[in-house]
């Protein structure tokens, strides 16, 4: 294995002013997007609308990297040129989502665990063929409204399965994006969402030490800490921001050279706000912050010039240099 190709890689997707775009939406879940546009949900209709993304002009200044979904990797642009090479082309690092989805836990009523490692190791050969540089699996915690979600049955098989992932990944020089995130839904606080992230954190990164996992080649894509969106309580971007920051501080070794957040479904201005108001609070910070989105970059009418507005907004913020100004200014 070699942790410098990694570590470049991982470097790379996190090079100043760009960020993921995270495209690997299951079809079930581009379908729920294409139907409230009246879209049929067909493979034809896919390919085009990420061609559409992909061959955005101007965009791989902003953006390092595209998470892409397994038919989509596959898939070819109108000139007959694969995917992965019209994004290569442009500089764009061509990733892949590995995970088959999160499942119910057996002996944990509310919880998931994600499944896809049977045979993670020979899919990774294959992707890995296909030109796939970086992965991505999800792994999803629930706060529960009771207060005993999640548990530590829930945590552990979470972040054995991203243990096993990212090594298996790292042995295939693919650089593992590891994502545990805890969903925005429910009525929690602010600090409830706080306390469950760190200790996921902890406990992932507790799993990948034991599983031998150099944190030097990875990347590590966080949910934000905000309160749930049922919340009495809502907080001010500032608050977020440093309950963030403070949160990633205690819990994310610097070895690794990278923090890319989730949307998690924040609206996409505020999920701006919130990467720039990080980007203002004192420094410096042990690893670069950067975006790793799917929702908030794709929220807005699908167009390219939607797209590219808000991959310069995600862009400034990580300089925090994200302005009213800015937003209003599609160009
Ligand atoms: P969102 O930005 O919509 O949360 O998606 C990011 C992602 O890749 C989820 O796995």
């Amino acid at each position: 294995m070699s942790a410098t190709t990694l570590k470049d890689t991982a470097l790379a997707l996190v090079a100043p002013g760009k960020g993921i775009l995270a495209a690997d939406e299951s079809h079930a879940t581009i379908g729920r997007r294409f139907e409230a546009l009246g879209i049929p949900n067909s493979e034809e209709k896919r390919r085009r609308y990420r061609q559409m993304l992909f061959t955005t002009k101007g965009i791989s200044e902003l953006i390092s990297g595209v998470i892409l979904f397994d038919e989509t990797i596959r898939q070819a642009a109108d000139d007959g040129r694969p995917f992965v090479e019209v994004l290569a082309s442009e500089g764009i690092i061509p990733g892949i989502k590995v995970d088959r989805g999160a499942k119910p836990l057996a002996g944990a009523p509310g919880e998931q665990v994600t499944e896809g490692l049977d045979g993670l190791r020979e899919r990774l050969a294959e992707y890995k063929k296909l030109r796939a540089r970086f992965a991505k699996w999800r792994a999803v915690i629930a706060i529960g409204e009771d207060g005993r979600a999640p548990t530590r049955l829930g945590l552990e098989a979470n972040a054995h399965a991203l243990a096993r992932y990212a090594a298996l990944c790292q042995e295939a020089e693919i650089v593992p994006v590891v994502e545990p995130e805890i969903l925005m839904d429910g009525g929690h606080s602010i600090e409830r969402c706080f306390e469950v992230t760190e200790t996921t954190l902890h406990t992932v990164f507790h799993a990948l030490w034991e599983h031998g996992v150099a944190l030097e080649g990875l990347l590590l894509k966080p949910n934000m800490v905000l309160p749930g969106t049922t919340s009495a309580r809502q907080a001010p971007v500032e608050e977020v921001a440093e309950a963030t920051l403070r949160c990633l501080l205690r819990s994310v070794p610097a070895a690794v050279p990278g923090i890319v957040f989730l949307s998690g479904g924040q609206a996409d201005e505020l999920a701006s706000a919130h990467l720039n108001a990080m980007h203002r609070l004192p420094g410096p910070l042990p690893w670069p912050l950067s975006f790793s989105y799917a929702r908030a970059l794709q929220a807005a009418p699908l167009t390219q010039r939607a797209f590219r507005h808000r991959a310069r907004c995600n862009s400034a913020a990580r300089s925090g240099a994200y302005t009213p100004e800015l937003e209003r200014s599609a160009v």
